[in-house]
């Protein structure tokens, strides 16, 4: 299975994980990729020395000069064309993505369909970066802003959408006429070495500058080099919100720009209105998919409770009917947290419910037995809890969730928002009325507010992130693209005269 899959995706050299750009190092130096589907030694990956993050931020400068004056439209063409070598590995890329992190292989499919359309939204934007006309105040004044690129875009992306959340980042940004260096999570940099082939290919033949894209290896310290480095122009980070605190102020102290995805703690509203039927997949999918480590995992279900039990007790026969294990094989529905930190904090937190008063209706368990020898696979778990209880303000990323109950809509929104993070919510309603409510200034604080769908899956049109603790940044689609752009107002005179704004008069 394992070579299968390198094969592919042309990964299979002596050394899967060398990559363009990088230099030379010694095994010491390196990033070994473990799978949690069966705990084998994927590969390992060079880690950048600081000599080689130099040498690449200098070739993404020179890069850049070329790349900021090639028309939008032919830097759309660059898009387009990554879109249809996507679309050529999709079934490989979709089968590493699940092995190396662990998803559903519908769920790897998935991370790259969003690489795909990332690249089609890209493609259309390539020729609409628009900027408005005003009407100067003066006589023969034309005033009007345009967009101009940034220059290099570091981006910092997180193990649980390995591929798609940088594609969203650099379909953008290239359209807009920068460059990208990219710093993949340590736990899954086989994904980030296969994509950054890949697109180097297609570098090489278009006859595109190198630098156009590169790629650092490493932990903190690299990404550090990155948000400390006045020379990267935005930095675009996804992860925890205690990561972002720390990328947030690196940026903002050298006045730099950024965009951050942060942690989520989505949840839920089940009115009585519910279609249950309906919506229970979009709950469970929510709740369980990617074994609860998206940021957008439903955490939170908040409970009508004049329907409490009755839904309650349907989830846990949902849960009974869930099938955990190889996520590579079609028939399970949950696959391995990405390792046994992982598990630890899972088991840390049923513990902490437990000691705050809350009832595991499923209980935490970690799964043993020849199919589970990575010791990566859990149980998802279902606790009864009371939305005060500081285990339920945080962000676990697991398969733990949590049920309360509420009497009325107010109250209930009330529970949605009060909490730090503002990423993701839904309401499950049969009624305008609720719906209209729930998604107005009074109701959700989220970046996302959906109605009959779960926190989970956005497409890639609409912009994607989350208020307060989630960090405030938008990427993907709707005008995200403007993050990745600064704005230039142009005035210009076409008059005999001099004349002064807001009618001064200054004669010499
Ligand atoms: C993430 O978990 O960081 O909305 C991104 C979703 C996916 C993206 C999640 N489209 O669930």
């Amino acid at each position: 299975m394992k070579n299968e899959i390198l094969r592919a995706l042309q990964l299979e050299d002596q050394n899967p994980g060398s990559w363009s750009g990088s230099k030379s190092y010694k095994l010491k130096d390196c990033i070994t990729s473990f799978s949690p589907v069966d705990a084998a030694r994927i590969a390992d990956v060079g880690i950048s020395s600081s000599q080689d993050y130099q040498s690449i931020i200098r070739q993404a400068t020179k890069a850049f000069e070329i790349w900021r004056v090639t028309p939008a439209p032919q830097r759309g063409e660059f898009v387009r064309c990554l879109g249809e070598e996507l679309r050529k590995v999709k079934a490989e890329l979709g089968k590493l993505v699940s092995y190396e992190m662990g998803k559903s292989y519908q769920e790897g499919l998935g991370e790259v369909q969003e690489m795909i359309d990332i690249c089609d939204f890209a493609v259309g934007l390539s020729r609409q970066l628009y900027g408005l006309t005003m009407h100067s105040e003066r006589p023969k004044h034309r005033m009007y802003e345009q967009w101009h690129p940034l220059g290099i875009v570091g981006v910092i992306s997180a193990f649980n959408f390995p591929v798609a959340v940088w594609s969203w980042n650099a379909a953008l940004a290239w359209v807009c006429g920068n460059v990208v260096v990219w710093k993949p999570s340590e736990k899954t940099p086989l994904c980030g070495v296969a994509v950054q082939k890949i697109v180097a290919r297609l570098i090489k033949q278009m006859q595109l500058p190198d630098g156009l894209c590169s790629m650092i290896n490493g932990g903190p310290e690299a990404g550090a080099w990155l948000t400390h480095d006045h020379k990267v122009a935005l930095i675009s980070a996804t992860g925890s919100t205690k990561m972002g605190r720390q990328v947030g102020a690196a940026v903002a102290a050298r006045f730099g720009k950024s965009i951050l995805e942060l942690g989520g703690n989505n949840a839920i509203i089940i009115t009585p209105s519910a279609n249950l039927k309906k919506v229970l997949p979009a709950i469970v999918f929510g709740a369980v998919g990617t074994a609860g480590q998206r940021c957008t995992s439903t955490r939170r279900l908040i409970i009508h409770e004049s329907i409490y039990r009755k839904v309650r007790d349907t989830l846990v026969k949902a849960y009974k009917q869930l099938r955990i294990g190889d996520p590579l094989d079609q028939n399970n529905h949950v696959g391995p947290l990405i390792d046994q930190q992982a598990v630890r904090q899972y088991l840390l937190a049923a513990e902490k419910i437990r000691k705050q008063g809350g009832r595991l209706v499923i209980a935490a368990k970690v799964l043993n037995g020849k199919a589970y020898q990575s010791g990566c696979y859990v149980q998802p778990c279902i606790a009864e809890v009371t939305p005060e209880m500081s285990i339920v303000q945080q962000e676990t990323f697991a398969p733990i969730l949590y049920l309360m109950s509420y009497s009325t809509l107010d109250e209930a929104i009330a529970i949605q928002n009060n909490v730090p993070q503002g990423l993701s919510s839904a309401i499950m309603t049969e009624q305008l009325r609720e719906a209209e409510l729930f998604l107005s200034a009074a109701g959700s604080d989220c970046g996302i507010a959906n109605v009959n769908i779960g926190t989970s899956g956005a497409e890639i049109g609409g912009a994607f992130g989350g208020e307060k603790e989630t960090g405030g940044g938008r990427e993907s689609g709707s005008d995200a693209w403007k993050l990745y752009m600064r704005r230039q107002t142009n005035t210009i005179s076409y008059s005999d005269t001099l004349t002064l704004a807001q009618g001064i008069k200054f004669e010499i």
